[in-house]
């Protein structure tokens, strides 16, 4: 079974092409975060608009590469949310469209149950179940992934995620959007320890996350000191948010480790480029010896290879793809809303 995937959600458009026997057979990514910079963070009528001007290139060249025709595609797997409303459309009218001319059924996937599955695309993929930390710029969620459409949420971030708590914290040092990994760099440069923040809800007891409050922190710090914007200071504050951040990732991981019973980490999402949290999740996963596991990054972050993944599990595991023409989106779309 051939399945397309398509991707459309925020502002990475991708196209990927899945074979239930062969796996990933290609697939292509259009990032507009350059685009997007200019404003300082995502413009969703530009995301959209952008949508529709990458969205057939981008399937020429995953059907080119793959050595495929669209008369080879089994089913049409797309974003259906949660996302930007207009952008998820881009996706969805595509992809209806594009299987009503072919004669194609369609599939909608939830955008997390693709970051939660793509962990097995990659070259060392880990057996179920495992707890996946899912860190990206618009999710924080600590899930129990148990088998195709079997998950659990075991926590989640009640504001901010933590790539937007990045992300912020890196604009109030003054740094381009999208900061986060420009605030990981300059915190290599800082001194540890130097300033303690907050570790907002590390004994609440549960498995949530809160990061405005440490947003917050970050900005009272930089006002206190606005006589002094050093570069040697503002990597100082830089090391002091990533030092609390990563705490409260790592102890809730290992928390949600200990509360599951289970020994395999996966951490999905931009975030889990960070240096810091990776070496800090491997020191802990020596020590207490359970194993993690880090996607390769363009699987990490958003693409279309872990919807047409997803899609193609779902259908292996008995979902029904249906005729194509219904035209609807879910811009927010709990993920609980798909289990039994
Ligand atoms: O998964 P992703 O593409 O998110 C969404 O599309 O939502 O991840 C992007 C997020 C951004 O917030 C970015 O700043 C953050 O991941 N990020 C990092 C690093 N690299 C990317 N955050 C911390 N350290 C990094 N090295
Ligand atoms: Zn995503």
């Amino acid at each position: 079974m051939l399945v397309l995937g398509v991707e459309s959600s925020c502002d990475e458009t991708g196209l990927a092409l899945y074979d239930s026997a062969a796996g990933l057979l290609s697939h292509a990514l259009h990032s507009q975060v350059a685009m997007h910079a200019e404003y300082g963070g995502v413009v969703p009528e530009l995301a959209s608009r952008d949508h529709i001007r990458r969205v057939v290139p981008l399937l020429r060249s995953t059907l080119e590469n793959a050595g495929k025709s669209l008369a080879d595609v089994d089913a049409i797997a797309y974003t259906r949310g949660p996302g930007l409303s207009g952008a998820l459309l881009v996706g969805c009218a595509f992809a209806e469209a594009l299987g009503l001319a072919l004669d194609k059924p369609t599939l909608p996937v939830h955008h997390l149950e693709g970051h939660l599955l793509s962990p097995l695309l990659s070259a060392d993929p880990p057996t179920f179940p495992f707890v996946a930390l899912l860190v990206s710029g618009g999710h924080t969620q600590l899930m129990r992934v148990s088998g195709v459409g079997d998950y659990e949420l075991l926590g989640e971030t009640l504001d901010d995620a933590a790539g937007e708590a990045f992300d912020k914290s890196a604009k109030l040092l003054g740094l381009p959007y999208p900061g986060g990994a420009l605030l990981s760099r300059l915190a290599e440069t800082g001194t540890p320890e130097r300033y303690a923040l907050p570790r907002p809800m590390l004994h609440s007891g549960d498995l949530n996350f809160s990061f405005s409050g440490l947003k917050t922190a970050v900005l009272t710090l930089v006002r206190e000191n606005a006589e002094d914007a050093s570069e040697a200071f503002r990597a100082d504050v830089a090391r002091a948010f990533q030092e609390a951040i990563v705490e409260v990732l790592v102890k809730k991981s290992l928390k949600a480790l200990k509360q599951t019973g289970l020994q395999r980490l996966v951490v999905a999402g931009g975030v889990g480029a960070n240096r810091q949290l990776r070496s800090t999740l491997d020191d802990e996963a020596k020590r207490k010896r359970f194993r993690v596991h880090y996607p390769e990054l363009e699987f990490c972050t958003d693409n279309g290879a872990m919807i047409a993944l997803a899609g193609c599990l779902r259908l292996q595991a008995g979902a029904e793809a249906k005729p194509a023409g219904s035209f609807a989106v879910q811009p927010r779309w709990p993920l609980a809303e798909l289990m039994r």
